[in-house]
């Protein structure tokens, strides 16, 4: 894990032909950057242009319509997506029939100044109005701009089934909420994808039964907040009494969703992700302790070890609250795994500051992590409010102490996993090695042995024998019960 590797920025892959309808004959070209949100926001995309004539190709040359998922979290991400933007209008000037159009976070922060400055797109699409995009492209063929950035505090898009992209078959990502109502003061979410909201359970699970009946074996719930999950629900009792667990509820947290999920679907697994840590209840973990198939992973960003800077960046608790929730974490599931995000050089950060992250991750020894170099976003209260004053050297060189010691401990908590058996979940060949299959196990931990006469889609148990910082080494002694 180098740094330039934890601060590139993700391209979550390229659009695959995985569900393709024999009767559309349009091209749709889909690129996403950054979070899982984004890419499952895509596969909604790709879904509701279905229903236009779409299917999605991996060839730009031949796309009718070229879609561009973006991030705002980083002025690098940005960057990255302005290239490509480049790049495409380049393409364009061959192919003018093409369309281009931007989605998501940077169409919501830079909206129509795409299309009257920059004059290199010609759709322009925020994350709550991809319903509108039949209209906006009709616009766009009648040779008008078009641009819809308009945030809903009710749109969960709770009814479209998503496509699924570069998919393999074996994982899936289910949304459960979109939004996120912290406001901590170095985030541009709140801003790029609005207030927060929940969406019906029903068609949550519903959803995962669709995945159940394609041999999908594993869901990740997401959200920017998935513990803040409350769907309250007229009608709950009539509506849902086929579902075990809905039946007596009146309003649903995301402790419920879980056992809801673990209950009604038990041979799928279930990841989540984000938790915030104010939000996290102790329910939750008791939950997560009852059921085996939900993962034993949690993603708990902190983004500091300092009260000071945790103040400043408006997160809703202290370092002793942290502290106590990670200790509740590891009582009640002792073989839990934990991850960080964390921020080098925030405004004001001192290098006492700085040591009490260090000592923090000594702390927890989190099993992974995702380190980042404070990057000023306009608009946020603290662009707005407070001085980016720590020298970008400063912040390199806090950044590499940080991811320093995370690889310290990583390869700490893989060498607990040495002589262990785990169940793995197989989800292709590894990319080092064609001989070899690459899962993960529940902890979220890569694990890497010979394919023998197993399949992908395969719960396996394997004998680890080896490990690096991030990857376990093996070989599988049989099928798990799982299966
Ligand atoms: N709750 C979200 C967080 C999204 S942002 C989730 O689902 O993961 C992901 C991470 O990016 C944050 O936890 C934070 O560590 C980092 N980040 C956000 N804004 C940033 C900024 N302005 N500069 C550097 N890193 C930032
Ligand atoms: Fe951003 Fe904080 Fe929400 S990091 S996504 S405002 S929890």
């Amino acid at each position: 894990m180098s740094a330039e590797n934890v601060i590139e920025e993700k391209k979550q892959g390229l659009a695959l032909v995985t569900e393709a309808r024999a009767d559309n004959h349009k091209k749709l070209f889909i690129e996403s950057y950054g979070c899982q949100m984004n890419l499952n926001d895509s596969e909604i995309v790709a879904a509701i242009l279905a229903d236009q004539g779409f299917n999605t190709t991996q060839k730009l040359e031949e796309a009718d319509l070229v879609l561009v998922n973006t991030c705002s979290i980083r002025d690098k991400a940005e960057q990255t997506v302005r290239k490509r933007l480049q790049y495409y209008h380049k393409v364009k000037e061959v192919n003018p029939k093409m369309k281009v159009g931007v989605l998501g976070c940077m169409a919501e922060r830079l909206k129509a100044k795409f299309l009257e400055e920059e004059k290199i797109v010609d759709l322009v699409v925020g994350p709550d109005a991809y319903r509108d995009l039949p209209n906006l492209i009709e616009e766009v063929e009648a040779g008008r701009d078009a641009v819809n950035v308009i945030l809903s505090k009710e749109e969960t898009y709770a009814d479209v089934s998503p496509v699924r992209l570069n998919s393999n078959g074996v994982t899936a990502f289910v949304s459960i909420m979109r939004g996120c109502d912290n406001m901590c003061t170095f985030c541009v979410v709140p801003f790029t994808r609005g207030r927060e909201r929940s969406r019906d359970p029903k068609s949550i699970l519903s959803e995962i039964q669709e995945l159940a009946d394609k041999n999908f074996k594993e869901v990740t719930l997401l959200g920017q907040n998935v513990d803040s999950y409350l769907w309250y629900g007229g009608g709950l009792k009539k509506d849902f009494s086929k579902a075990s667990g809905i039946a007596q509820a009146t309003a649903v947290n995301f402790a419920q969703l879980l056992d809801m999920c673990a209950v009604n679907f038990p041979k799928m697994r279930f990841r989540f992700s984000t938790s915030n840590p104010q939000d996290m209840t102790l329910e939750v973990i008791h939950v997560m302790a009852k059921h085996k198939n939900i993962c034993k992973y949690i993603h708990l960003p902190v983004q500091s070890g300092s009260d000071r800077m945790l103040q400043a960046m408006n997160r809703q608790h202290t370092r002793a609250e942290y502290v106590e929730l990670v200790d509740n974490i590891y009582r009640i599931i002792p073989d839990i795994a934990l991850s960080q995000d964390m921020i080098a050089g925030f405004c004001g950060e001192t290098e006492e500051d700085h040591q009490q992250t260090l000592s923090l991750m000594d702390y927890v020894k989190y099993d992974f992590g995702f380190m980042f170099a404070y990057s000023e976003r306009p608009g946020t209260p603290a662009a707005k409010k407070m001085e980016d004053d720590v020298p970008l050297e400063v912040k390199k060189r806090r950044l590499a102490e940080i991811i320093d010691l995370q690889q310290q401990h990583s390869l700490y908590r893989t060498q607990q996993h040495v002589g262990n058996i785990e169940e793995v979940l197989i989800e292709g060949t590894s990319k080092k090695s064609d001989a070899h299959y690459k899962g993960r196990n529940s902890q979220n931990t890569v694990v890497v042995f010979p394919k023998e006469n197993y399949q992908i889609g395969d719960f396996v148990n394997v004998k680890i024998e080896n490990c690096t910082s991030t990857t376990l080494i093996g070989k599988a002694v049989g099928h798990s019960d799982n299966n």
